[in-house]
């Protein structure tokens, strides 16, 4: 295993010339290796197999991805510029379905694109991706300090699918909470669900705590509710792909399953998200689309069949969390209660 930072990528270069790095999250926890995309279609492809995952880290990627696609466009006339621009926004937009900062990142750095020339108008794209990446680090440590303020010492935080630096950048959004919360004294430790099909949290979560050195045990989805039972979990954190204005949250499949588990045994069930990740032109959960992956993933498992030959399977990647199951919501506008969510969004 190489010391490569744990940051979810890099833009190397100017704007003109300038690639993107990606830790390719499919190879971990074996091995922690970039990915180099210069192209459009590289990226597309890394962010549709996951290889750059999690709502934020999306955003960040496809922000830098338009930069890219927009390289070779530099020389056009403004109008075929921004012709090209809209059909590579298009084009990225449809990748991922469900993780809205994907469309507010595209959207920021296409509005972006002013200037007196398409070259100028790259130079101006290239500065606003640049920004997002930053934005976001500022955005982590927001959520981190708000998140850690509601800790007690020696808290046992249940979670799912991967949420960390990886998912988000910084410190990460529900995992920030816990490496900031270790990093003051408050000895956290980490219960993190494995995440089939994929395994986000065995692979990723895990990675990240143990690196950190925070305890952390890694559970088969269906033992959550166990656990609580016994009293082994005071809390839950998990992040969220896409918010509606009324607070129902997208956010991996099983995260539905927590939160019914959680108000069951009276226990705190927060989502911790930065304000991209709501979507406030959507009311509610009606509105929010549910990725469907292929079945591939749930009969196989590293190309290996898991199930009799002939059974179909259904793999819907996300579910969605109502409202009222939602105790807070910790933002890098700090910690708001579901019904607070749309005044909060107002001033966004
Ligand atoms: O399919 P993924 O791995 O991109 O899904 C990501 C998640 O659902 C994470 O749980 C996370 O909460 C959102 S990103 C911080």
């Amino acid at each position: 295993m190489n010391d490569l930072p744990l940051q979810p990528l890099r833009w190397m270069g100017d704007a003109a010339t300038g690639r993107l790095l990606l830790v390719d999250q499919t190879r971990l926890p074996h091995e922690l290796v970039e990915l180099s995309c210069a192209d459009a279609a590289t990226l597309h492809e890394a962010i549709r197999a996951l290889r750059v995952r999690g709502a934020p880290s999306i955003g960040m990627a496809a922000a830098h991805g338009l930069v890219l696609a927009l390289q070779s466009a530099r020389q056009l006339d403004l109008a075929a510029f921004r012709t090209e621009l809209a059909a590579c926004a298009a084009a990225l937009v449809g990748t991922r379905p469900t993780a809205v900062n994907l469309h507010w990142a595209v959207r920021t750095v296409a509005e972006a694109a002013q200037g007196s020339s398409a070259a100028t108008c790259h130079e101006a794209m290239h500065a606003a991706a640049c920004k997002i990446e930053t934005d976001q680090q500022a955005r982590s440590a927001a959520m981190a300090a708000a998140g850690t303020a509601l800790l007690a010492h020696g808290e046992r935080i249940l979670t799912i699918c991967n949420a960390g630096p990886l998912a988000a950048g910084g410190l990460g959004s529900a995992l920030g909470v816990v490496l900031l919360a270790a990093q003051r004294g408050l000895a956290p430790t980490v219960w993190a669900c494995e995440t089939r099909p994929l395994l986000q949290g065995a692979r990723l979560t895990a990675f990240e705590m143990s690196r950190a050195g925070i305890p952390v045990t890694v559970l088969a989805d269906s033992a959550a509710a166990q656990l609580m039972a016994r009293g082994l979990v005071s809390r839950v954190l998990v992040g969220a792909d896409r918010i509606a204005r009324n607070g129902d949250t997208a956010n991996k499949i099983g995260t539905y399953a927590l939160a019914l588990a959680a108000a069951a045994h009276g226990l705190p069930f927060h989502v911790v998200a930065p304000l991209s990740t709501c979507d406030p032109d959507i009311p509610d959960r009606r509105g929010i689309p549910v990725e469907e992956r292929a079945a591939e993933e749930v009969l196989h498992f590293q190309g290996l069949p898991v199930a009799a030959s002939g059974a179909a399977a259904i793999n819907p990647a996300f579910d969605i969390t109502p409202a009222h199951l939602i105790t807070s919501f910790i933002t890098e506008r700090g910690v708001v209660a579901p019904a607070g969510l749309a005044a909060l969004l107002a001033t966004r």
